[in-house]
């Protein structure tokens, strides 16, 4: 079979249910009858066409190296797949050579009914399982959380969710900012300002406001600043009160950051933090294993590698710096500690950093650090998922007013208001109206970071991502709620809805023709770390609904009985590809809306 590299290690025959795969193989298969065994693995380009359902475009470039008339070559293969008595369409040479594929409706109908059968809904299981460690969240203590960890909390809570889904092992690691210097200065202030006041501060999440104060000491009070740099010392070398100390600030911390998890809805837990504390101990011998084994070099005083390929303005070679001339470890020798331990000790196969986009020469520099040393080797994929910036409406890194940064719960509760202001018409009593707005707000805040491609810029705008049409979080919601709401008005529930589905209406034909590929979007999502492709899935699944649902009455008076089955099975399989496809991105449904 000619399934793509990347899909092969997926078990069920999902490919056979993907028009766009169904009909890549049946060209290649064509290929080879006509021309030879060699062009059984060029790609025949299918794609959606305006014409037809589909078009095939391989008669072009294949013309030149078989060196005939491309239209003579698009002739050749349309013969050889309609040879075949059981190709499900029919085709045609069109211009210079498309061949133009139109499938049979009973087909479409087939593979959709299908789909709705299948428990997986037409998603593929991994058939060997993988390892994938994901990094993602990871704010920094004595910081507070911005926008820019909520989007690699969410994009990354996302790629957990589907990873799992595939049935692949996920290991979430939460590399929080627990350590470091600076930590030296958190534990004195705590001491001045005690133990209680600076809890409740923490737990408050005006962590930002306790470093400032930090701060502001340290620079400007030389005994504090004598206390500061005495109490690195001995957290390094973790003394007990120290240590106990450091706990303190740090559970105080991750309260906090908790309450931002448990509000988001997202899988993160306490057993998932691996912050940078958790190296301390191995960072020497990472450093001493380096520099015996020849890998890492002294310059300038400084531990550093010095990975080919980097070099700065003048030319000169780009250290990877593990070791600083005075002896300090920095963020680079953590991670390098920590690439070993997820390939070493978590056994990953596939690991995914979900860390903004303006770390990319660090990730660059780590990754081929790492492989020269031997601790990431060839088979075990690394990947930076970079995360473009949220900006403000003023193009500028997204800020309040006052220029501070947006405190995240105050955020989310911006965003709750704005959503009862959105339902503010619908006749719901109160408690049902704050779930709806609590379920609406944030599945709009999370479905803006998602519908977009993770690497790209966006602005953030409230009115934008709550409207009800376009392609937004509470369009999709809306769309879900209202196909259950078929179902309580014709008073079947979704499970009964079997069919069988009988296409009529070229908007019943469009939207089973649409359901069939969902699972080549869940997959492309995993494949790419790429949300939006299954969130663009999903948009154009809901307006296929839309137009279906405006054409071709369910439970109106008249509808003779097939068809009202056939529409109910069309719903059934839309509302479970919806309800699948937005609890893999994290975006919860209202029962009502
Ligand atoms: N704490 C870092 C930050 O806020 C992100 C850490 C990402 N993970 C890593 N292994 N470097 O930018």
């Amino acid at each position: 079979r000619n399934v793509p590299e990347s899909r092969r290690h997926y078990r069920y025959p999902w490919h056979m249910t993907d028009p766009q795969l169904v009909l890549t193989e049946r060209v290649q298969q064509a290929l080879a009858a006509a021309f030879g065994a060699e062009y059984s693995d060029a790609d025949p380009l299918i794609r959606p066409s305006q014409f037809a359902d589909y078009q095939a475009n391989v008669a072009m470039s294949l013309s030149k190296r078989l060196r005939r008339a491309p239209r003579e070559v698009a002739q050749e293969i349309a013969d050889r797949l309609t040879a075949e008595s059981a190709f499900p369409g029919t085709v045609e040479v069109s211009g210079p050579g498309f061949l133009n594929i139109t499938l049979d409706d009973s087909w479409i109908a087939g593979q959709a009914a299908e789909i709705l059968a299948d428990p997986r809904t037409g998603v593929a299981a991994a058939s060997a399982p993988q390892t994938v460690v994901i990094d993602y969240s990871a704010p920094n203590a004595a910081k507070e959380m911005h926008v820019g960890h909520l989007r690699t909390t969410i994009v990354g809570d996302a790629l957990v969710r589907v990873h799992e889904h595939l049935g692949n092992k996920v290991v979430r690691q939460n590399h929080l900012g627990d350590w470091g210097t600076p930590f030296g200065m958190l534990i004195e202030h705590l001491l001045d300002i005690g133990e209680e006041a600076a809890i409740a501060q923490l737990e408050a999440g005006e962590g930002n406001e306790y470093y400032q104060a930090a701060r502001v000491k340290f620079d400007s009070d030389p005994e504090f600043n004598k206390r500061a740099r005495a109490r690195v010392v001995t957290l390094q070398a973790e003394e007990p009160e120290t240590m106990r100390l450091w706990h303190l600030f740090m559970d105080a911390t991750v309260r906090y950051f908790n309450k931002v998890y448990h509000r988001l809805g997202v899988t993160l837990t306490d057993e998932d933090i691996a912050g940078e504390s958790m190296y301390n101990a191995m960072l020497s011998q990472v450093c001493d294993e380096l520099q015996d084994r020849g890998i890492a070099v002294v310059s300038d005083g400084a531990l550093c590698v010095f990975p080919p390929g980097y070099t700065g303005r003048e030319g000169q070679p780009l250290p990877f710096m593990i070791r600083k001339s005075d002896g300090g470890y920095g963020y680079a020798t953590t991670d390098m500690a920590t690439i070993r331990y997820r390939v070493q000790d978590l056994k990953a196969d596939r690991i995914l950093y979900v860390i903004g986009a303006t770390q990319a020469l660090h990730m660059s520099m780590l990754f081929d650090s790492a492989r020269i040393a031997g601790w990431l080797p060839d088979h075990v994929r690394a990947e930076h998922v970079q995360i473009g910036s949220v900006l403000g409406s003023d193009g500028k890194m997204f800020k309040t007013r006052s220029g501070k940064s947006i405190k995240l719960l105050d955020l989310l509760d911006e965003a709750d208001v704005r959503a009862a202001a959105v339902i503010a018409d619908r006749e719901y009593d109160d408690a049902a109206r704050a779930e709806i707005a609590h379920a609406v707000g944030m599945g709009a805040v999370k479905y803006a970071d998602l519908s977009v491609s993770h690497d790209s810029e966006y602005v953030f705008d409230f009115d934008r991502m709550l409207a009800l049409t376009g392609n937004t979080g509470p369009y999709l919601q809306y769309a879900t709620a209202r196909i259950r709401s078929i179902f309580r008005r014709g008073g079947v529930a979704p499970a009964e809805a079997t069919g069988p589905i009988v296409l009529g209406h070229p908007a019943e034909r469009a939207l089973a023709l649409r359901l069939l590929g969902f699972g080549a979007a869940v997959e492309e999502m995993a494949e790419g770390s790429a949300p939006h492709k299954v969130a663009t899935f999903l948009f154009e699944t809901a307006s296929a609904f839309t137009a279906f649902y405006e054409n071709c009455p369910v439970l109106k008076e008249g509808v003779d009985e097939a068809t009202r089955a056939s529409r109910l099975a069309l719903c059934a399989l839309t509302l479970r590809v919806l309800e699948t496809g937005l609890d893999l991105l994290g975006v919860p449904v209202p029962e009502r809306m």
